[in-house]
């Protein structure tokens, strides 16, 4: 029974500024106090109001010129690209082709993999990523190697062995019925286990067999709280291949869909290109996407379209897609997610950026009971983001007087070096 408080600026989403406004969506403490109670969130407040109540001996620490905030919720990202983040010159398939199956293969080796699994949560933490949801490779020792690291940190993490059957180097492959078995003792050994969950992952439709599609569907159905982890409509020509491999579906969601793998718990990376009813099914389904704004640019796959989502509501959480994604700062990800609506003439508020970044990633997720607010009763995953992290953010933030303006420098000018500590269940796990 151990009860520890923060005093600091404290900011929070509590829902959509696309539904209910930019005011309404968040709420601020300038002069703040979190307490936390085993790891959850016992209070949030001024810290007037709730200094009284605190009994005498009661750890308080005190952060001056920074602003606690939920921790960072990254919805699409794979931890084998670790190594090969900023691969030159391609876009979508060749990338694939040149760079991304030859790296994957190195993960046949659980060394290996042991090695970059910690490496990647390490870096999640020093950028303040305290959730995500998480591609592996082939190999199911992929996953081990992940969610034995993940769980000594304790961190809420979703992540899957990726099916892959046809349409990949031979070493990058697995069969309709390993795939499925593979999955299973994964699923077996590791979803639900703490705070550990399980995604479905076929890469992507065109390494996908039908058999193997099926299957996965069947995965769904046989386990309870399954996600469901792909890629969809990112790059033209890779929409066009899977036009021509499924001739009788309606299009790429269709796919998806008749194999059963839409619904509350399936998360799409990119849906770049979508067409009206794919919107509209999406919502329907309450699938979500996840929007990656460094990689869309850097394999210039198209600009993906916000409001158009918003319109049709549909869920959108916010993904680094490292490593076609150029950063694992989820700050220097709305960065990116900024100009990419600003070349669609569009704008994209702070509010709603910190919503993306937290709430709306714990949504896309399901997981917003437990994790993406400072609500009381939620677990105490936050950061604490430093206003004063570089001598231009000090600078600049001298002249930025209100939350909005402070939020929007912070996440345009922040990176890991603006992350000065990240909590896991009110436990230090990063400090710069
Ligand atoms: N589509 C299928 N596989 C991948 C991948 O690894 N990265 C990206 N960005 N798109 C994909
Ligand atoms: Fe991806």
């Amino acid at each position: 029974h151990t009860i520890q408080a923060f005093r600091a600026a404290l900011l929070h989403s509590i829902a959509d500024p696309a539904e209910v406004g930019p005011t309404a969506s968040y709420e601020y403490f300038e002069d703040g106090l979190l307490v936390i109670e085993n790891g959850l969130i016992k209070a949030i407040g001024h810290a007037a109001d709730l200094l009284p109540s605190l009994a005498d001996n009661t750890p308080i620490t005190t952060y001056p010129d920074a602003l606690i905030t939920p921790g960072f919720v990254d919805t699409h990202i794979h931890y084998p690209q670790t190594g090969m983040i900023a691969s030159y010159g391609e876009q979508l398939l060749d990338w694939l082709n040149n760079y991304t199956f030859v790296e994957e293969q190195k993960f046949s080796d659980k060394n290996h993999a042991d090695t970059v699994a910690k490496l990647f949560l390490t870096e999640l933490l020093r950028n303040g990523t305290t959730t995500a949801l998480v591609f592996g490779t082939v190999h199911p020792e992929s996953i081990d190697a992940f969610f034995e690291v993940a769980n000594d940190k304790h961190l809420r993490m979703i992540a899957g062995k990726v099916m892959m059957d046809r349409n990949a180097p031979d070493a990058l492959l697995d069969t309709p019925q390993s795939s499925y078995q593979d999955s299973k003792a994964l699923i077996q050994r590791w979803h639900g286990k703490n705070r550990l969950h399980y995604a479905v992952t076929p890469r992507f439709a065109p390494t996908s067999s039908e058999e193997q599609l099926t299957l996965a569907g069947q995965l769904l159905h046989e386990f309870p709280d399954l996600y469901l982890h792909t890629h969809l409509s990112e790059n033209k020509q890779e929409i066009e291949w899977v036009k021509a491999l499924f001739p009788e579906r309606e299009g790429y969601l269709d796919v998806y869909d008749h194999y059963g793998l839409l619904g509350k718990r399936s998360v799409f990376a990119h849906g770049v290109h979508l067409c009206e009813s794919e919107c509209q099914r999406l919502a329907d389904t309450q699938s979500s996407l996840a929007f990656c704004p460094t990689s869309n640019l850097f394999l210039g796959s198209g600009l993906f379209d916000l409001s158009k989502m918003e319109q049709y509501k549909v869920n959108v959480g916010l993904g680094t897609d490292v490593g076609a994604g150029t950063s694992f700062s989820m700050l220097q990800t709305l960065n990116e997610a900024y100009k990419v609506m600003q070349l669609q003439q569009k704008k994209l508020s702070p509010f709603k950026s910190l919503y993306l970044a937290t709430l709306g990633g714990a949504k896309a997720l399901n997981l917003d009971a437990y994790i993406g607010t400072l609500h009381p009763g939620t677990e105490a995953d936050f950061v604490v983001l430093d206003y004063h992290a570089t001598p231009l953010m000090q600078y600049r933030m001298a002249q930025a007087t209100t939350l909005e303006e402070r939020l929007f420098v912070l996440m345009t000018l922040g990176d890991d070096r603006a992350v000065k500590a990240t909590y896991i269940l009110g436990e230090v796990s990063h400090q710069r």
